[in-house]
C-alpha cells in the first residue's frame, strides 16, 4: 500500500512535516508512506492554464495521487481556514478527478486540542466537494499522547484504504 503524505505547510521548519515523518516511521511492513513536496510548485489554479495543456508540476501531482492507495494530509489552520497552497493544489484535481472516492486521512500537528480545528473543518470541507473519503479530521496537540494519536489515525486510514480497495467495482 502506497500513501502519500501532504503538508500543508511549506516552511522548513514545520511541525505538520515533522509529524508526517513520524507517521513514516510508524508504518507497518507492506505500507509505505511516501512524502510528497511538490505542492509548492503549483501554479495558482486558472482554468485557462489548463486550456492549453496542463503544467509539469500540475501533471506530475495528479499522476501522485492516481498512483496512491491513499492520502495523509497534515495541515496547519492559517486565518481559520486551510492553507492557500493547500486549497490550490485540491482546485487543480477538481476537474480531473483524482481525489474522487479516495481515503484522504487529515490532522493538524498543534500546540493544543483546541487549536487547528477550523482549517480542518474547511480542509474537510473541500475534501468533500471533490467526493474524497475523509479520515480522522481530529487535531493531534503535542505532548505524551501524541504518538497514540497519530497510530490510531494511521491505522484507521490503512484500514479504511483496505476496505475501499475490497469494495471497489
Ligand atoms: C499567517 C498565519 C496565520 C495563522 N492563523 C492561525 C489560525 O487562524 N488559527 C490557528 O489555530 N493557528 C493559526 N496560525 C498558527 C499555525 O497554525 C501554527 O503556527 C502551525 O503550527 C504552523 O504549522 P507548521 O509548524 O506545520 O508550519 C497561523 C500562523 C500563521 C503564520
Amino acid at each position: 500500500m502506497r500513501i502519500l503524505g501532504i503538508c500543508g505547510s511549506l516552511q522548513a521548519r514545520s511541525s505538520n512535516l515533522t509529524l508526517l515523518h513520524t507517521a513514516r516511521a510508524m508504518a507497518p511492513e507492506g505500507v509505505e508512506l511516501v512524502l510528497y513536496d511538490g505542492i509548492r510548485e503549483l501554479p495558482l489554479f486558472n482554468p485557462d492554464i489548463e486550456a492549453s495543456g496542463a503544467p509539469p508540476a500540475v501533471s506530475e501531482w495528479r499522476r501522485a495521487i492516481a498512483a496512491s492507495d491513499a492520502l495523509l494530509i497534515a495541515s496547519p489552520e492559517y486565518g481559520h481556514s486551510l492553507p492557500g497552497a493547500l486549497k490550490n493544489a485540491i482546485d487543480w484535481v477538481i476537474g480531473t478527478g483524482e481525489l474522487e472516492r479516495k481515503v484522504v486521512g487529515v490532522t493538524a500537528a498543534t500546540v493544543s486540542p483546541e487549536r487547528g480545528r477550523l482549517g480542518l473543518q474547511a480542509l474537510r470541507g473541500t475534501l468533500g466537494a471533490v467526493s474524497a473519503r475523509v479520515v480522522g479530521g481530529e487535531p493531534i496537540a503535542r505532548g505524551p499522547s501524541f504518538e497514540r494519536e497519530l497510530a490510531a489515525l494511521l491505522g484507521a486510514l490503512i484500514d479504511a484504504a483496505r476496505a475501499g480497495a475490497t469494495s471497489e467495482p
